[in-house]
Parts: structure tokens; sequence; C-alpha cells
């Protein structure tokens, strides 16, 4: 094993102590971020004149042969190596000779390894961001084909009133939309460069903070070197964004797994986006929105082993902190994969449109509109309730829907109907006279439509 530290040891590390503390077997991700961050680091030291300009023309280059190296396979991740960190420099040293000794000058691997999470984390939220808007332009898409493609909507899994595919649809754009405002507040929190924290308490160089903060496209430096050096609440608040993001996907894939079951039949999957029964030739199955929602319970964990992992560390640094990674990594490639295979879904299912327009009108899902005609021709609300409540007993003993009931019948409930109780409580009255702020009537959702175009571009 290459020693970083080893001056003050005369004894090797243990083999299972080694492999139990080192991180390269999963930090290696973060190499191009930590050829990055030292590049900043050595244009800055020599613009202080801490290094010559010979040296730092050499680990620049040096940097970028390895950096290229390591992408085209010449170079592979060695576990002799404790971290990325350590890996990086070793292989600069071998590569370069005595000026790569210097790359580490006023650095700390606390405050490096702040850097290179941080860097990648920022970049990991903006494509997060970027499947969201794929995702957003999809639903946009399905809300604009189906104003008028009518079902039912549900309170208590229950038949409640009508709505239409677009209105529904449009619940999951407002989360989504909400899902991208966080990411961006967070984008915003944390762009702030850590580096010149040192292992905890700054250095005696003279670092220009400010400067490598700008070359790395941070809003500044931090202002607290310890802190800097242990602060992790951007990767717990992007775990807590992505896990309300899970959460909004999971209740989404529970509807279609819903919607695509036998009883239900109002969509349809594509073959491309289904798996088929081993033993039951007849079985399609939502494979992918089930693992979609199975998949919110890892990244529910994450953020709940960050959080533990993080509320008995005292300032600053601790190795404990190396434990962000794993689960960290793990969480932003599992929200990833299932915002795109997600997006495909929905991109490629179908809408059996009579079915879902025949179940809207079964269950009495426009018995809040026949209450409502009664009181537009004069009865209070409460008492409205209370006859269309009876009205709906009836029709249950006699195994009708309302609008099947003849004036008579109607008439025999409560004097007050007439001839246009029929056209008041239609599927397409139900829907278009819906006109609140919000609501499911196609005059409306055009409005948000707009909001959501100018939203989207
Ligand atoms: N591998 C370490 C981590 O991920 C890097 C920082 C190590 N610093 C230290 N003082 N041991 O946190």
């Amino acid at each position: 094993m290459a020693g970083l530290w080893g001056g003050r040891f005369t004894k090797k590390t243990d083999d299972e102590v080694f492999a139990f503390n080192e991180s390269l077997t999963f930090d290696y991700r973060l190499f191009e971020k930590d050829i990055e961050g030292s590049i900043a680091h050595v244009v800055m030291l020599e613009k202080q004149h801490i290094i010559s300009l010979e040296e730092k023309d050499a680990i620049v280059k040096g940097l970028i042969t390895i950096k290229n190296d390591i992408n085209e396979g010449r170079i592979e991740f060695s576990h002799d190596y404790e971290d990325v960190h350590s890996f990086v420099e070793a292989k600069l040293i071998e590569l370069i000779g005595d000026a790569g000794k210097k790359m580490h000058t006023g650095r700390s691997r606390n405050d490096q390894v702040a850097l290179d999470m941080r860097l990648y984390v920022r970049d990991e939220v903006v494509k997060v961001d970027e499947l969201l808007l794929e995702l957003l332009k999809v639903i946009f898409r399905i809300m604009s084909e189906n104003l008028n493609t009518y079902m039912p909507g549900f309170t208590h899994m229950q038949k409640a009133q009508p709505v239409t595919v677009a209105h529904h649809f449009g619940a999951y754009f407002e989360m989504f939309r909400r899902d991208r405002d966080r990411l961006s507040s967070i984008h915003k929190r944390m762009n702030y460069c850590p580096l010149g924290a040192g292992a905890l308490a700054g250095t005696t160089y003279d670092l220009d903070r400010d400067y490598v903060s700008t070359m790395l496209g941070f809003e500044g430096a931090t202002l607290n070197s310890m802190d800097s050096v242990s602060d992790r609440d951007y990767c717990i608040e992007f775990l807590a964004a992505l896990s309300t993001i899970m959460m909004h996907l999971s209740r989404f894939s529970e509807e279609i797994i819903i919607w695509n079951s036998n009883e239900y039949q109002f969509i349809e999957l594509d073959d491309a986006y289904s798996t088929g029964s081993s033993i039951m030739p007849q079985k399609k199955n939502p494979d992918i929105a089930e693992l979609v929602r199975g998949k919110t319970g890892r990244v529910y964990g994450a953020l709940m082993s960050l959080l533990t992992t993080m509320k008995g560390i005292p300032l600053a640094y601790n190795k404990d902190m190396q434990e962000d990674k794993e689960m960290t990594f793990d969480a932003i490639d599992t929200v990833k994969d299932c915002i795109h295979l997600f997006t495909g879904m929905i991109d490629t299912m179908k809408f059996n449109d009579a079915v879902m327009a025949k179940s809207a009108m079964n269950g009495f899902t426009n018995a809040t509109d026949a209450a409502d005609y009664l009181v537009k021709k004069g009865m209070p609300f409460r008492d409205a309730h209370g006859v269309i409540g009876e009205l709906v007993l009836y029709c249950i003993d006699n195994n009708k829907a309302i609008e099947d009931c003849t004036i008579e019948e109607l008439k025999a409930i409560h004097p007050m109907f007439e001839g246009d109780i029929y056209d008041a409580i239609s599927l397409k009255t139900c829907v278009e006279k819906r006109l609140t702020k919000g609501a499911p009537s196609p005059d409306r959702m055009r409005e948000v439509l707009n909001i959501y175009k100018d939203y989207l571009n």
C-alpha cells in the first residue's frame, strides 16, 4: 500500500483494517471531480507564488493525462490505495516525479473530499432536473391530447366525481414542477466552495479561495472552515428531494398498476414496457411501475441512513462521513433510472377512452351535480344532499343509474325535478361545468396548459 501518511507509523496497516477503511471501491467515481478541483487548486497556488509556473504546468498536464488514461482504460483503479484522492496523487507522483508532491500544498483530504462530493452532487442535481423536465414534457403532451378524455376521479378509492385524463395528469405535473423547484433551491444553497478550509482551520498559506471558487463555478467561498469540511446538508437535502420525487413516482406507479389491471383496463402498457409470466401465458405485467414503486424504499433508506450517520458527529471531519457516498450514489442512480424508464412507460401507454368514460358514468359520480341541480332550482344544499341520497338509494335498489330513471320516478322522489335534469347530470356537463380555477373543465385546463407551455419553454 502506497502511504500518504507513513511517516509517523512503524507498522503497516492490517489488511482487514485497510479493507474496512478504504473507499476507493466506491469513491473512484469522483475522480474527474477530484482532478478538476486539483487543477483549480494548483492554478491558484501558482498565481499566489506558492508553487512555480513549471510545477503548475507539469501538475496540470499530468492530471489531464491521468484523467484520459483512466477514461480510456490505460489506468485501472488498483485497490492498494485508500481512496480516490490518494490514488490520483500517487499516480501523479509516479508520472511527473517531485513536482507532483507539491499538489497537496495548503490542502487536506478533508476539504478535498468536501469539494469533490459537492461538485459531483451539483452536477447530479442538474441531471435529475433535466430528466424531470423530459418527464414533464411527456405529461404535457398527454394532457394536451386528453382534455376531453373522461375518467372517474376517486376519493377513498371510491368513484367520486368525473374528471379528465388531462386533469388527473395535471396533478402530477404540479408535483414534478415542485420537485424541480426544490432542486433549484438546493443547487442555489449548496453552490459555495469549501476548498481552502484545510483539515478544519484553514491554512497559513496565502490561498485565494475566491479565485478557486470562481474557477469552479461557485457563487463564492464558504465562510467557516469547520463547517466547510463537515457539512453534508446538501447531500441530505438532495436525498430528501430524491425521496419526494420517488414518492410522487410511486403514487403514479400505483395508479398505473391499478389502471392496467384486468378489473380496470383504463390503459394498456406498451409491450416494450411490460413483461410476461413464465407460467401464465395471458399475463402482461406492469413490472416497471412495480419496480419504481419498490425502489422508493431504498431511496428513503439512503436519506434515513445519512441523517442517522450525521446526527452524532462532533465538529469537524470524522471518518463516519465517508459513509455519505455509497447510499447517495445508489439513490442518485436509482432515481435517474426510475424517472427515465417511467417517462418512456407513460409516453408509450394507450388509454382506453371508452372504458374510462363508461367507468366515469357508473358509481353515481354525477350525484353531486344532481344535488347542485336542485340547489339551482332554489333548494338549500343540505336538503338537496338528502333528496339525492334518497334517489341514490332508490337507484341501488332498482339497479340503475340516476340518468336511467324516468322523469316520473324522479318526480316521485321530489317534484322539483324537470326534463332538464338529464342534460344537467350528463358526463359532459359534469366535466364542462367544473369551471373553478384548477378544475377539470377543458376551458380551464386550456388556460393551465398555456401556463405550462411557457414554463416548459
Ligand atoms: N475517503 C475519505 C472520505 O470519503 C476522504 C477524507 C479522508 N480524510 C481523512 N482525514 N481521513 O471521507
